[in-house]
């Protein structure tokens, strides 16, 4: 069953790059971006390191100059190659990478037969891993074309649709209440422990903000007006010239996966950094929630609060940080989420990037406030 899904993940990976061209596979935008080539090799390098290494006898590990390569931000396994240059990582091949996939993936299937303690929960993770690796290297890719004057469509049918409803507010009468993951399905350590939260009164939307009420945003002065602004965005808007989501072209279009294409009034507003979502909040008269309040609406309401799932991920008010108890697991893998717990802001819900059955109710994902480039939106809170 986990050796099914595991290879399911994994083709899935391979089957992202099919309609890329050879020179796409190294593409990087920008610092924060990674070349489609280089998810496939972090990925892999991540079974091969903390699964396969440890865990299977007679394993070759991979080239220690392939781990350097494809190390992301381990400290304990060492030294890397610097994140905004991986771009100009021309080797190995994808036909190596692609080799290499296979000799892992043949690995983890004997593993399997028989996993030690342990390893199954590793596998699990690591096939996690390479889920969140899919929609980042979707969205990377995403930055990536959109740079360039030839427009490059991904796929005509990688694409967003969706109207929103009229808004409706959901009544939550507050109180103590439970957040976090229960029971013992896989969830990422960041979502526990379960700890009571107290609760004031209030209401939140039951759609997303849609491309028509930020442009009303827009039309009134939004990026105009300091007022509406924390101080650090409105620098930033300074700084970069913001007057729109960051993949609206004029008044009518946006790029997407699909390339250029008319933006939908009625669809939601997307890619937009948290200083955006934060300035339309206050600019509406309303505000964004906190993690807590998405949470605990969407267990009390299910699916009258729409979209919280498979459309776009949504700002919270929160700051990424521990909860109460938190410890991050010792060894490596401990890295994977607890060292970024400073600077960031909480997204809830997920997107239509996102892997069909990643996504969770108390799932935490986490971006720096300016991040523009991933499938976020805005759901409002009052
Ligand atoms: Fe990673």
């Amino acid at each position: 069953m986990l050796l099914d899904t595991l290879l399911a993940v994994r083709r899935r990976s391979e089957a992202l790059i099919a309609p890329l061209e050879p020179e796409d596979l190294m593409l990087q935008g920008m610092p924060d971006a990674s070349p489609p080539k280089w998810h496939l090799g972090h990925t892999t390098w991540f079974f091969d390191t903390f699964v396969l290494q440890p865990h299977a006898p007679g394993h070759q590990a991979c080239d220690p100059l392939w781990s350097y390569q494809f190390n992301s931000y381990y400290e304990a396994v060492g030294a890397r190659h610097p994140r905004p240059q991986r771009g100009l990582l021309s080797r190995p091949a994808i036909a190596e990478v692609l080799a290499w996939r296979q000799r892992v993936d043949a690995g983890l299937e004997a593993l399997l037969q028989d996993p030690p303690e342990g390893v199954t929960a590793l596998v699990e993770l690591g096939l996690q891993h390479e889920q969140q690796h899919q929609e980042l290297l979707l969205m990377d890719l995403l930055d990536g074309f959109h740079r360039q004057p030839l427009e490059p469509i991904y796929n005509p049918e990688a694409e967003l649709s969706l109207p929103m409803a009229p808004v409706k507010w959901l009544p939550c009468h507050g109180g103590l209440t439970e957040i976090g993951h229960q029971g013992d399905k896989f969830h990422f350590d960041n979502e526990t422990p379960q700890h009571r939260v107290w609760l004031e009164p209030f209401e939140l939307s039951n759609s997303l903000v849609s491309n028509a009420a930020y442009a009303a945003f827009i039309t009134d002065g939004g990026y105009q007006r300091p007022e509406l602004w924390m101080s650090e965005g409105w620098a930033l808007v300074q700084e970069h010239q913001w007057q729109a989501p960051r993949y609206w072209r004029g008044d009518t279009t946006e790029f997407t996966l699909a390339g250029r294409r008319g933006r939908d009034p009625q669809a939601p507003v997307r890619h937009l950094s948290w200083f955006e979502a934060d300035a339309y909040a206050r600019w509406s008269g309303g505000r964004l929630p906190t993690e807590e309040e998405w949470e605990h609406a969407y267990g009390l309401h299910g699916s009258a609060m729409q979209n919280a799932h498979r459309v776009l991920w949504q700002w919270t008010a929160s700051a990424y940080s521990p909860y109460p108890g938190f410890r991050p697991v010792e060894g490596a893998i401990g890295e994977y989420n607890g060292k970024f717990m400073s600077s960031q802001m909480v997204l809830r819900g997920s997107s239509w990037l996102t892997p069909k059955g990643h996504e969770r109710d108390s799932y935490r994902n986490f971006f720096p406030p300016a991040s523009r480039w991933m499938a976020s939106g805005i759901r409002l809170a009052r």
